[in-house]
């Protein structure tokens, strides 16, 4: 099982943006504070959290309306679709305001993450299996 566990994180070290990501994990990213914290403005129904946010559109069956392709895009650079989006820019690092040194260059999310997102969202779909 070990074995296993390592074999799935060299491929997805190796593999850059568009492996594919673990559903399971994205979930944990969607709720995470620490990472994604994306239930501080959308809810969905694949996750079981207190208090998720309606600044953004409900993420239940985003996987009808958006592909993969879709979905990251909107990940890594909400402003390429909306200029005015409120949504943070989840992996660029140039254009922003007021970024604390400490973190300049650094993207929120690492692009394992973002896989990982891409393959809650895209599975979130009417009659998913959860
Ligand atoms: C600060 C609020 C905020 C946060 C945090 C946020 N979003 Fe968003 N998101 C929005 C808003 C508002 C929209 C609607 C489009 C726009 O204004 O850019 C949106 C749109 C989207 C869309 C397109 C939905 C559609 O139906 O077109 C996706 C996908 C998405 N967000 C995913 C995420 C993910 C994944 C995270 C966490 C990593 C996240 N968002 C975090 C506010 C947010």
């Amino acid at each position: 099982m070990a074995s296993k566990l390592v074999a799935v994180g060299v491929i997805a070290w190796t593999i850059s943006a568009n492996a594919e990501g673990d559903a399971a994990v994205g979930a944990e990213v969607f709720v995470s504070r620490s990472l994604g914290h994306c239930v501080l403005c959308h809810r969905s129904d694949g996750v079981d959290a207190p208090f998720q946010g309606n600044l953004g559109p409900d993420l239940s069956r985003v996987g009808e309306r958006l592909d993969a392709d879709q979905i990251r895009a909107r990940i890594v650079d909400p402003q390429r679709f909306n200029p005015n989006s409120i949504m943070p820019a989840y992996r660029r690092t140039s254009g922003l305001n007021d970024v604390d040194p400490a973190f300049a260059g650094k993207p929120i999310l690492s692009t394992t993450h973002v896989d990982d997102l891409v393959a809650f969202l895209s599975r979130e779909r009417l009659g998913a299996l959860r």
